[in-house]
């Protein structure tokens, strides 16, 4: 294709180095759509005649037909996607082929079959988390009024409820669309026509071409549009976000699934066996999603250091940009799959989280507001004396509940018989009506609000 001013062929190691088509065959659906937008372009301006246009149209078609049916011929030496399409073009019709070309480089091809595919992907990952939202719902309306220990430093901190915790990452995963609407948005202008890097003498209709592959306007600026790579970047930094808050999920399963917390059962469907020991049932799953992270945080820095210091425009460092961005979405897309599967399926052990909410001293807070409230006790002398309540309460392996009344008012003779109704793990979760707060109440409230917000979307 660009064989005139060379006297001899590549090493073999060159085409080796050179070609991208083992991976960026992935991108022939977006090429033949770039393609055929130009090409209907360069008609419509006159640029190739009307019949060229429709002939080389016709040629796409067939080569992308080809393509659905045995896949990309992988021939390193027509190095990427856009040669082998054109070369298999130029097979199929004949010279009319070499005027696609025309007022086009694969410099702007590349970046508009790429922001092509990454806002397939975007979408792609939309409708996942969309599905891993609506399980994360489904399954907090069931457990509104479960309660379970709330850590904080992995130590029982205060009573919440399993509902409440799930709404916490239906939260985070709707942080996480909203980052990948932005990318998107924000991609969608249309680097097709930038050509090599300054523009073209041709007649071309920029405005055209991106209508027709649905950008919302070209790019302003030719330098720009085929050395930015912002796109891909966004993608990784919304994929690593995404995948940082399915792994810290996927760590709260492993956790809970081990056999001293024994708060869910995860489903055989996502559980191995061991080979050795009978009466293992290993969240891989969940692992995987939580070490598939590390990956796809990975993919963003290969990224980001390839495209540290590039000089404008085009570098061929460039070509290294899609690796990391496929390998990234394809980790993604299985973790929030899986993901979605476990949170439909965990059998959670609500008796258990239960029992362990009562067991530790979880209600010590609701003994030192009480005090506050109901004795006019500032809260770090409430505090001090909860401590103490606390402490003797341990030291005879009682919750504090069951202490008589008689040893409390020992430590504290403003203390009542009232106090016992606030020192149940369900009075507790009750009392916290705060907006966004553990109270039953409160979410069934955002769980209403998170259907309406999905209807309205
Ligand atoms: N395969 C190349 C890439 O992915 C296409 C652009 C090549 N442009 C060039 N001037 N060599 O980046």
């Amino acid at each position: 294709m660009w064989g005139g001013r060379f006297a001899a062929g590549p090493a073999s190691v060159m085409r080796e180095i050179n070609a991208s088509i083992p991976f960026d065959k992935r991108l022939w659906k977006q090429d033949i759509a770039g393609s055929k937008a130009h090409v209907a372009m360069l008609g419509a301006q006159g640029i190739v005649s009307a019949q060229d246009a429709a002939t080389i149209a016709a040629g796409l078609d067939q080569v992308a037909a080809e393509y659905e049916n045995e896949g990309v011929p992988v021939n390193l030496d027509l190095e990427d996607i856009h040669m082998v399409t054109e070369s298999r073009l130029a097979e199929l019709i004949g010279p009319v082929a070499g005027r696609l070309h025309t007022a086009r480089s694969r410099n702007d091809q590349v970046a508009t079959d790429f922001r092509l595919w990454v806002r397939d992907a975007i979408d792609d990952v939309a409708a996942g988390l969309v599905a891993l939202q609506s399980a994360l719902l489904t399954r907090a309306e069931q457990h509104v009024t479960d309660v379970m220990p709330g850590f904080t430093h992995l130590q029982s901190a205060q009573p919440v409820t399993l509902g409440h915790h799930l709404m916490a990452y239906h939260a985070m995963i709707g942080r996480d669309r909203s980052r990948f609407a932005d990318a998107r948005a924000r991609m969608n202008e249309c680097p097709l026509g930038a050509a090599a890097l300054a523009g073209t003498g041709f007649p071309i209709d920029r405005q055209m071409t991106a209508a027709a592959l649905g950008f919302d306007r070209p790019t302003a600026n030719s330098l720009d549009s085929v050395s930015d790579r912002d796109f891909a970047l966004d993608y990784l930094m919304a994929a690593t976000q995404c995948s940082l808050h399915l792994s810290r999920l996927a760590e709260e399963f492993v956790i809970w699934a081990s056999q001293p917390f024994a708060f869910v059962t995860l489903p055989d469907a996502y559980s191995t066996g061991s080979s050795i020991m009978p009466q293992k049932r290993n969240p891989d799953a969940a692992e995987l999603v939580r070490g598939h992270a590390g990956r796809i945080a990975g993919c963003m820095t290969a990224l980001v250091v390839t495209m540290k210091g590039l000089p404008l425009a085009y570098s061929k460092d460039m070509q290294d940009d899609k690796p990391p961005v496929f390998e990234a979405h394809d980790l993604l897309a299985l973790s929030i799959a899986a993901m979605t599967g476990m949170i439909e399926t965990v059998t959670f052990r609500t008796d258990r989280m239960r029992a362990l909410a009562e067991s530790g001293y979880a209600t010590a807070t609701d003994l030192a507001d009480w005090l506050v409230r109901e004795a006019d006790v500032p809260f770090r002398e409430a505090h001090h004396i909860t401590g103490r309540a606390v402490k003797l309460a341990e030291d005879r392996g009682v919750s504090l509940a069951a202490l008589p009344l008689g040893d409390l008012q020992a430590i504290d003779a403003r203390i009542t018989d009232s106090v016992h109704a606030v020192l149940t793990v369900d009075a507790s979760v009750a009392s916290r009506r705060s907006y966004g707060g553990t109270a039953p109440d409160q979410i069934r409230a955002r769980i209403a609000d998170a259907r309406a917000q999905e209807q309205g979307a």
